[in-house]
């Protein structure tokens, strides 16, 4: 089958490598795991949004945008990421952020204001209607002149999504250069397309292989539901031939904890030892649960040692910032 890739910049580095993790206590003994290093993307357009906006910011361009918008909450590696690639190509931005508390200049909200964002906070009950909020946003923009062009939530849409269907196949690639046999493939979960991503792409190839989202942000069943839609949704809009059945979403529970960019200590002394052993920054609101979450499914006997397993390792270093003063209380 022909695979109608769509036309994307070139702005991630990429391949990123893919290593093995061994001899480390905190994985559990005898353990098989391969990180994909997606963290390594590149240094402010890192981890895995910068996949998914590679396609997008093509599309924006090819329309005569002038200025991206997007939103998530105050400490989103997508909209920094969104900002400082707009930067880059030499466009404007405008963040919709939401959180609750007086947001510090931390961190990946630091790095939007010297990217030259502009930044509009809501409150986190407002979020519900983001999608109409930056439609009232990109009509004042045309209003004044301007060419706005709207990304959703994480760069998940149907375009987004090929940012990881193009990485399942770099994956593939290097797995069979090194004559592995995954069992599963590992991530943390949010806009979910990322899973949604690697789901197809992984079809596409003739990849056999779960698929398992660790959800580190939403209540349950919402998940699922989420990512049955934008598979949907991109499976007719290109229209592939790949059957997406409910029963292969594999998303696992149970590891939001407190709640979304909230940490509970195990967790935060999980990302501590971690780091320490490894020299590999994980993140508390993302890869540093997801990380937790699979290691505890480890120790559980869910995943069994004799399955090979691939963390996808998504970025998001730079929200370890704003919770510093957390890790050494
Ligand atoms: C570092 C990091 N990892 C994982 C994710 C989850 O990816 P997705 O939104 O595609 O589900 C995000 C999304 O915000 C993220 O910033």
């Amino acid at each position: 089958m022909r695979i109608p890739f769509p036309k994307s910049l070139k702005l991630a580095q990429t391949p990123t490598p893919l290593e093995k993790l061994e001899g480390i206590s905190i994985i559990p003994e005898g353990y098989r795991l391969y990180l994909k290093r997606d963290d390594l993307t590149g240094f402010g357009l890192s981890g895995n949004k910068i996949r998914k906006l590679e396609l997008l910011a093509c599309e924006a361009l090819k329309r005569k945008a002038d200025i991206l918008v997007t939103c998530g909450g105050f400490q989103s590696n997508h909209a920094r990421a969104t900002a400082l690639l707009a930067a880059r190509l030499g466009l404007k931005s405008m963040l919709v952020l939401f959180g609750d508390e007086e947001p510090e200049i931390e961190g990946n909200l630091f790095l939007d204001k010297l990217s030259g964002a502009e930044v509009r906070f809501i409150p986190s009950r407002e979020y519900d209607r983001v999608e109409r909020i930056m439609e009232e946003i990109s009509s004042e923009l045309r209003s004044k002149g301007k060419n706005p062009y709207v990304i959703p939530e994480g760069g998940s849409n149907p375009l987004g999504v090929w940012g990881y269907i193009k990485a399942a196949f770099e994956m593939k690639k290097q797995v069979d250069k090194l004559n592995l046999k995954i069992d599963k493939i590992v991530t943390a979960l949010s806009s979910a397309g990322t899973y949604c991503g690697l789901f197809i792409g992984a079809k596409l190839c003739g990849w056999e292989t779960d698929i398992i989202g660790i959800n580190v942000r939403f209540l349950p069943s919402y998940p699922v539901q989420k990512i049955y839609t934008l598979l949907d949704n991109t499976i007719s809009k290109y229209k592939l031939k790949v059957k997406s059945k409910e029963k292969e979403i594999k998303v696992i529970e149970g590891y939001v904890g407190r709640g979304y960019a909230l940490n509970r200590v195990e967790e935060l002394d999980f990302i501590k030892a971690f780091i320490s052993q490894t020299g590999v920054l994980i993140d508390p609101v993302y890869t540093g649960k997801a990380m937790y979450g699979m290691v505890d499914l480890m120790k559980k006997g869910k995943i069994t040692k004799k399955e090979k397993v691939i963390f996808l390792h998504t970025g998001g270093g730079f929200g370890l910032f704003p919770v510093k003063d957390k890790f050494f209380q």
